[in-house]
């Protein structure tokens, strides 16, 4: 559910009140330590009103995605109307306002992708991380997209993995990919580039 439907200028003694509704909204548990965490980011930003995005990334930074119950303390903290700041948390495809796994799997389905058997791929990955498209895993290990075109259609079908490109893909190829990467998770060893 969009937490963004509010258009109102937040103060700092409702805060509290706004930050607990839009939990109640998402349905999550008040989690204290991120709050704190969020506030310890604002608190240390220097920009103004003008570095609205710039802090936005900076959180994202911190938590692989946009938790929505920063978007009162940002709104506070630049001194911004809380609509004007989830009007540019929801606006920009960059940012995402739910829990996105550490690895990216983007798979493309734009025309020359799915004649060279894009469609096949994107049901094995839904396959071996056991999701569909926009999905992420419980474990947070994986999120999974679909795209129209990568810019690469001369490597068709084309996967993209953690910002790296697989072209001419097979699904057994990608599988074995997402595979290796689960395994060095569980052994340990595995960083999201
Ligand atoms: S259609 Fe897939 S990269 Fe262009």
């Amino acid at each position: 559910m969009n937490p963004c439907l509010e258009n109102k200028t937040t103060f700092a003694s409702d805060m509290d009140s706004t930050i607990s509704r839009i939990q109640a909204r998402i349905g999550c548990k008040p989690d204290f330590a991120m709050q704190t965490r969020i506030r310890q980011i604002a608190s240390e930003w220097e920009g103004g009103k003008g570095s609205l995005i710039g802090l936005l990334q900076r959180i994202q930074l911190a938590f692989n995605y946009v938790p929505p119950i920063s978007l009162p303390i940002v709104a506070e903290r630049l001194g911004l109307p809380l609509g004007q700041v989830c009007g540019v948390a929801t606006f920009y495809g960059s940012f995402s306002l739910e829990p996105r796994g550490r690895h990216m799997v983007t798979c493309c389905l734009g025309t020359a992708c799915h004649v060279r058997g894009g469609a096949k791929i994107v049901d094995e990955v839904s396959d071996v991380l056991a999701i569909g498209p926009g999905d992420t895993t419980e474990d947070l290990l994986f999120t999974f997209e679909t795209v129209r075109c990568l810019g690469a259609c001369a490597l068709a079908p084309v996967v993209v993995i953690d910002g790296k490109y697989y072209g001419k893909s097979r699904p057994r190829r990608i599988r074995r990919i997402l595979q290796d990467i689960r395994a060095r998770e569980e052994a340990g060893v595995e960083q999201a580039s």
